[in-house]
């Protein structure tokens, strides 16, 4: 039965989402009907469709109470918003259903696992957080919360393991025994992600501690996912309060994909290496389902907590989730690449091979703000070029520039010129590895977004871009001679 809170969101959103207007949502990026979203959840795959759940204030444009607003698709483009799932209605999520995951039950019903988030007074008189992991078993559309809930409390942390900082169980299903990884803080402070099984998803034993942050990626790990990826291990992780390292990590809220080896029998996870996942300016706590093709999907809020607080105050909804990517491992690193579906959506095509860059130059055809184009950047003659610059959602006033700087292997995003009259941070540089003297790019812009992926996912960085529609102009300039192919298609819904 649903409660009088779910009915009343769902109401809420279904009387509020028309007036929304058209320009504010994107074309092919998940939104919330209206109001604010964060992190995906529960991205799985349920009888044949890929469902995704997402953390939801429909009410206002900052985050709230959280429900767990839900939408499905057959190819990741298009998605059908359903109802609402989930509303903070139960003693144990009284004060939110934080993130989670998903999963097919052996008997064929949808099983949501999420945290839910109570505040107590401490013996100090302060507020505290208390954080458990919870059930609710549906049928796609609508779920029902377990009366055992929580099914995993704090009798079920390792010794010193936080219950303020306990949350966002990632679920899968091996055979008959079900999965949980969720985030946790040890005694010092730090991220750590915890193993958990089941064989009925309600009685659940601790398993191991897979990794810890030791304090050096961050402190609390929130947002984990855990899964085999050609012949490696990966571990995703979503660390707040991070300490930048060089161009690979920057401050705050970070993103890290540590890639290892795993044995199944002794659940022992050996971390080989950690890289970010993503180098823009707004990606975070991103999840994975396998799709019944064996492909590894990917998606992730297309937000950065530190710049929520700056945000136009007529707008109707806040917060996107990134166009799902695969993944692959090539040579010990995290490749990142759009779903294939995307080319389903490919319109006009417009092509150049070798055009001669120098100053800021118009290519007919190519412009835009919904559409895929892949550059490739080399020098022309044998005086190497220092600067290549691409410029994006441009008009007479505003523009978000992609520097390429050949002296450091560097690629910079600056959005300062977007059109967004808020003070955040702006400026992303990472640096990029450049084959045979050549870099390549794809850019995917739906209106309000840029999404980068570099020598064929190498690398990806996402940002959004707070510019009106009408800036639509692209061009390309450098500071010596660049030899330049564009292949850019309109992006048709
Ligand atoms: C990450 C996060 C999660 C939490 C959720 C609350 O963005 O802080 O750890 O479950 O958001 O909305």
């Amino acid at each position: 039965m649903a409660s009088e809170m779910l009915l009343k969101a769902r109401a809420f959103e279904e009387k509020y989402m028309p007036f929304v207007p058209k320009e504010e949502r994107p074309l092919f990026h998940v939104t919330g009907g209206v109001g604010w979203i964060n992190d995906p959840n529960g991205f799985s795959v349920y009888k044949g469709e890929y469902h995704l759940f997402y953390q939801y204030h429909p009410y206002s444009t900052q985050w709230g109470p959280m429900h767990w607003g839900h939408v499905k698709t057959k190819d990741f483009i298009k998605w059908e918003r359903l109802p609402i799932a989930l509303a903070p209605d139960t003693e144990p999520d009284k004060n939110g259903c934080f993130s989670g995951g998903a999963v097919e039950m052996t008997d064929g019903r949808q099983l949501l696992v999420y945290t839910g988030r109570k505040t107590i007074r401490s013996a100090s008189g302060l507020m505290k957080e208390a954080q458990t992991q919870c059930i609710a078993i549906g049928d796609g559309i609508d779920y029902e919360k377990h009366p055992l809930n929580p099914v995993i409390g704090a009798s079920l942390l390792p010794a010193g393991g936080s219950t303020e900082d306990f949350r966002d169980p990632k679920v899968w299903r091996e055979g008959d025994t079900y999965y949980v990884v969720a985030g946790n803080r040890t005694p010092d402070g730090s991220g750590a992600i915890l193993l958990y099984e089941s064989k009925d998803a309600v009685n659940w034993s601790f398993v191991t501690t897979l990794d810890m942050s030791r304090n050096e990626f961050g402190r609390m790990w929130e947002c984990p996912d855990f899964f085999s990826l050609d012949g490696q291990q990966v571990l995703l992780t979503s660390p707040q309060e991070m300490l930048p390292m060089g161009l690979e990590f920057h401050a705050g809220y970070g993103t890290v994909c540590m890639i290892g080896t795993y044995d199944p029998e002794k659940h022992r996870f050996d971390r080989e290496g950690a890289q970010a996942i993503d180098y823009g300016l707004d990606f975070y706590a991103p999840q994975t389902l396998e799709t019944p093709d064996g492909r590894r999907v990917m998606i992730a809020w297309m937000q950065n907590w530190s710049t929520t607080a700056a945000k136009k105050l007529d707008a109707h909804l806040y917060g996107e989730m990134t166009l799902p990517r695969e993944l692959s491992i090539r040579n010990g690193r995290l490749y990142q690449n759009p779903v294939r579906e995307i080319e389903n959506y490919r319109g006009h095509r417009v092509v150049y091979r070798n055009v001669l860059i120098h100053k800021d130059t118009n290519l007919m055809g190519i412009e835009g703000r919904a559409l895929d184009m892949t550059i490739h950047i080399r020098p022309a003659s044998s005086t190497m070029f220092n600067y290549f610059y691409m410029h994006l959602a441009k008009d007479g006033r505003f523009v978000t520039t992609v520097r390429y700087k050949t002296a450091n292997n560097t690629v910079r995003i600056d959005r300062s010129h977007c059109g967004f009259a808020h003070d955040i941070v702006n400026v992303r540089e990472f640096l990029v590895a450049p084959s045979g003297g050549e870099l390549k790019m794809r850019v995917i812009l739906d209106k309000h977004s840029l999404e980068l992926f570099i020598n064929d996912g190498e690398q990806a960085a996402t940002s959004l871009i707070y510019t009106h529609d009408g800036a639509q102009a692209i061009s390309f300039e450098a500071d010596g001679d660049v030899l330049l192919d564009v292949e850019k298609y309109s992006l048709i819904f």
